[in-house]
């Protein structure tokens, strides 16, 4: 970041201006500390727009060449950190025709013919945002498939399921996993569906209202990979629900990973002793040497705060606005590349965390047969054997759950004798239902936690992953 050179008025509108713009303008109005992330996109944008303006006769093909040299030049520069970045310049738009000018001269004036920097960066933030949900996607596919690993080896182990946090139901881990893989796939198809949606040209658009040079947005949209140009010139330079969308997606992408974040961190505590992280994924506490903490796990249960107040920003932002383009609409990017940013470190460590835990299937398996997790599957027996309606059987097995408590036995403790004494007409074949495995191993119905169910699942995932290349 250089300051304070370029203190004449500004080269690329000097012609209204006399007078330089006071140190605290300069700050307020630059935002190239933020926006010199889309460098690449800005490039390629203009990259197509400059050779659509030789292929329309707009400008000659000698200086659409020139300004391509010009621009590969500066690619090379940006990658090597060799770009001179100045707030005195702005935005990433004005820093690159400026040293475009540099390098090539009088043709890079004619770059800018026909667009303005509103449909420029309309265009530049939608590349940059398309292949974000790109990278969103991958980031998501590896995490789906470290969940899918872990599933496919632990559709047999046997845990408690909770409700509100209580011991409801055994169920199997590799089935609590595959939940996590349904919900990343629900936050895949909708970063999917925005990335869909936002991959229109705003390019051609110009200040708000077109041009009146001969331009083909055909022509540029296709080369820069867009579905079609935007249809309303007005829309393309103002509107700025393309990025509200990912914001969505990704907030709500951050609150399902933190709510499975918050399980690991369960999970690995000595309380639960469900899990364990290894090193790698685990950090020690700077005064009590016998800990480990899940930070990663802890940062992730965090970051909707992030995410989702990004979202909130740009809301607020956009909120309100009148057509068309208007400055406000410059503080789109920070929240939006923060927001990612956030995201792909959260997904990140997720999938990395997934593949990391071994869990500790003695004591899940312990706890599944604890707090009478087998009622139901008692009261179900009623039902089924005894033709008992669900809600007397319901009754039966609550009594019997009171009797066991009276006596610190579980369930499966209690004599025939103590069974027939709340319901005469039970047998010996009662025992069959009333351990973890047989509840889980029960639960057969479609969708259901048996691990035969599991197993059919963990196959279809297999093959989607498959199909993705991802496994
Ligand atoms: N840096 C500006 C932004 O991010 C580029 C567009 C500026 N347009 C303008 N009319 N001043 O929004």
């Amino acid at each position: 970041m250089t300051d304070g050179k370029n203190k004449s008025s500004n080269a690329l509108w000097g012609g209204r201006f006399s007078g330089s713009p006071s140190d605290i303008m300069e700050s307020i109005n630059a935002s190239i500390d933020i926006d010199q992330r889309m460098a690449f996109e800005d490039i390629a944008g203009s990259i197509a727009h400059a050779r659509m303006l030789a292929t329309t006769g707009i400008i000659s093909s000698d200086d659409a060449a020139a300004i391509e040299r010009g621009l590969d030049q500066i690619h090379g520069e940006i990658e090597r950190g060799e770009m001179n970045w100045s707030s005195a310049l702005e935005d990433v738009h004005m820093n690159i025709e400026a040293r475009l000018k540099e390098i090539i001269g009088e043709p890079a004036g004619r770059l800018h013919t026909a667009r303005s920097r509103n449909d420029q960066v309309a265009t530049d933030f939608r590349l940059w945002l398309r292949r974000a949900c790109e990278n969103v996607d991958q980031l998501i596919t590896a995490y789906q498939s470290a969940l899918v690993t872990q599933a496919e080896k632990h559709a047999d182990t046997v845990m408690p399921g909770f409700t509100h946090l209580q011991t409801a139901q055994p169920v199997s881990l590799g089935h609590h996993l595959l939940c996590w893989a349904e919900a990343a796939e629900r936050d895949r198809t909708r970063f999917h569906d925005a990335r869909k949606r936002l991959n229109e040209s705003p390019l051609g658009c110009a200040a708000l209202a077109g041009t009146a040079f001969p331009i083909d947005r055909q022509m540029t949209s296709e080369s820069l990979g867009f579905d079609r140009p935007m249809a309303n010139s007005l829309d393309g330079v103002a509107t700025r629900d393309f990025a509200l969308e990912t914001l969505a997606a990704a907030t709500i992408c951050a609150t399902n990973l933190s709510r499975f974040a918050e399980e690991i961190v369960l999970w690995t505590s000595r309380r639960f002793d469900f899990a364990k992280l290894t090193d790698a994924w685990s950090t020690g506490s700077s005064i009590m040497p016998q800990k480990r903490n899940p930070d990663a796990a802890e940062l992730v249960r965090a970051k909707p705060g992030r995410i989702a107040g990004a979202l909130q920003t740009l809301v607020i932002v956009v909120k309100g606005l009148p057509l068309a383009y208007s400055k406000d609409l410059q503080e789109d990017k920070a929240p939006v590349f923060q927001a990612f940013d956030d995201l792909e470190l959260a997904l990140s460590a997720m999938a990395g965390m997934t593949a990391d835990l071994t869990f500790n299937t003695d004591a899940m398996a312990e706890a599944a047969g604890e707090a009478y997790s087998d009622a139901t599957d008692l009261a179900d027996y009623v039902v089924r054997e005894l033709g008992k309606p669900f809600r007397d059987a319901h009754h039966i097995a609550g009594t019997m759950v009171k009797l066991a408590e009276s006596k610190h036995v579980p369930l499966s403790g209690l004599s025939l004798a103590d069974m027939q004494s709340v319901e005469p007409d039970l047998t010996d074949a009662v025992y069959s239902v009333l351990s973890a495995r047989a509840s889980m191993e029960s639960r057969t119905s479609y969708g259901g936690t048996a691990p035969i169910r599991v197993k059919e699942q963990v196959q279809l995932w297999r093959h989607r992953l498959l199909e993705r290349q991802a496994i």
